[in-house]
């Protein structure tokens, strides 16, 4: 089995990212080959500061790493480290109907907050199809929001094969049910572009001060709460065993204990959650060529099968 997945280094990794792509894409790596790499040409359609873009590309390499991505299982790698993948995503371009395209809710999402409409980003989703094309990937774990790219992506699949005979092998999203939509501190989706994430990496001021400010109604203290329609509920469910999840839930719905008080203990998870992970981050960054050595290494990989599957495209279609 193949596993493919990316994620654009547009910012600092949050905790949405964590339980939507990436602790998915890692408990995943060792059940197959596993590709992942970081999505900097697709970055491009909103970072226009190339120093930033640079740092963030490091710095996500970095975060995935002390997350847990094995480079002796997976390759992680630059996009751009394979640009064949343009030129795929040209070909696919040519047999991707406008219509499709136009119903993209993300390139809708996009617009309503304010991005320019560039060609590049209503053409966002051919060049994803193409990153899971090229590796003939088998499956792509990714956050709810990125479905309907698969599903983009299995459709320009099939019209390349009718055309051309089987090119592609059809792609499945692997999407974490427990994590389909993680809430940031206002109770909507958490997004690095809605300013109400809560990063992997922070500062335990920082994360402290955030978990404290998870917005809340103002049931008193006493009265039972519902934990159903809590963003702390929400949170503390993912870093929380079974066991801690059945007795916050019962002291939510038995009243006596304020939002206050459950802020901290979420604190206490999520911070403790991470300590192994900043532990192994700090490791990394002692060595200063790690990351660096390991994209290079994860390049190679990803272009030996890249050069695979083109060589069978070009010849599909007559190039
Ligand atoms: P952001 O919305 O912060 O810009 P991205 O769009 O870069 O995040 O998402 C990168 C990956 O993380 C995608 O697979 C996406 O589905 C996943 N993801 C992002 N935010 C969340 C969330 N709140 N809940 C679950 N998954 C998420
Ligand atoms: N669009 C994805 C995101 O914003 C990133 C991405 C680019 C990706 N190419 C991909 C994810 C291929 C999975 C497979 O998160």
């Amino acid at each position: 089995m193949r596993i493919l997945s990316g994620i654009q280094p547009s910012g600092v990794l949050h905790i949405g990212n964590y339980f939507g792509m990436m602790q998915p894409a890692i408990a995943l790596q060792a059940q197959g080959e596993a590709f992942y790499f970081i999505a900097d040409y697709h970055a491009l359609t909103s970072v226009r500061d190339p120093k930033a873009l640079r740092e963030n590309i490091h710095r996500v390499a970095l975060d995935f790493l002390a997350c847990g991505l094995d480079p002796e299982r997976a390759a992680l790698f630059r996009q751009s480290d394979v640009p064949q993948v343009t030129e795929l995503a040209w070909i696919l371009s040519t047999v991707a109907p406008m219509g499709l395209l136009e119903r993209s809710h993300s390139y809708k999402d996009k617009l309503a907050r304010g991005m320019l409409p560039s060609v590049g980003l209503f053409n966002y989703p051919v060049l994803m199809a193409a990153d899971i094309l090229i590796y003939d990937s088998d499956v792509v774990p990714v956050g709810k929001d990125q479905k309907q790219h698969i599903e983009i992506t299995r459709d320009l699949a099939v019209k390349i094969n009718e055309t051309f005979g089987k090119v592609f092998k059809l792609p499945e999203p692997r999407i974490q049910a427990a994590a389909e939509i993680v809430p940031g501190i206002d109770g909507q989706k958490m997004s690095k572009s809605y300013g109400n994430n809560i990063d992997i990496f922070g500062n335990e001021k920082e994360m402290r001060t955030l978990v404290m400010s998870i917005v809340t109604d103002s049931t008193p203290v006493e009265t039972p709460k519902d934990p159903s329609r809590s963003t702390i509920f929400q949170l503390y469910s993912l870093f929380a065993t079974k066991n801690e999840i059945a007795e916050m839930r019962e002291r939510f719905q038995k009243g006596g204990t304020g939002y206050g008080d459950f802020k901290k203990e979420l604190f206490q998870k999520l911070w403790q959650y991470f300590a192994p992970m900043r532990k192994r981050r700090e490791e990394i960054l002692a060595d200063k060529s790690y990351v660096d050595s390991v994209l290079i290494r994860g390049a190679r990989r990803a272009n030996e099968v890249a050069n695979q599957v083109m060589q069978r495209v070009r010849s599909a279609v007559g190039l």
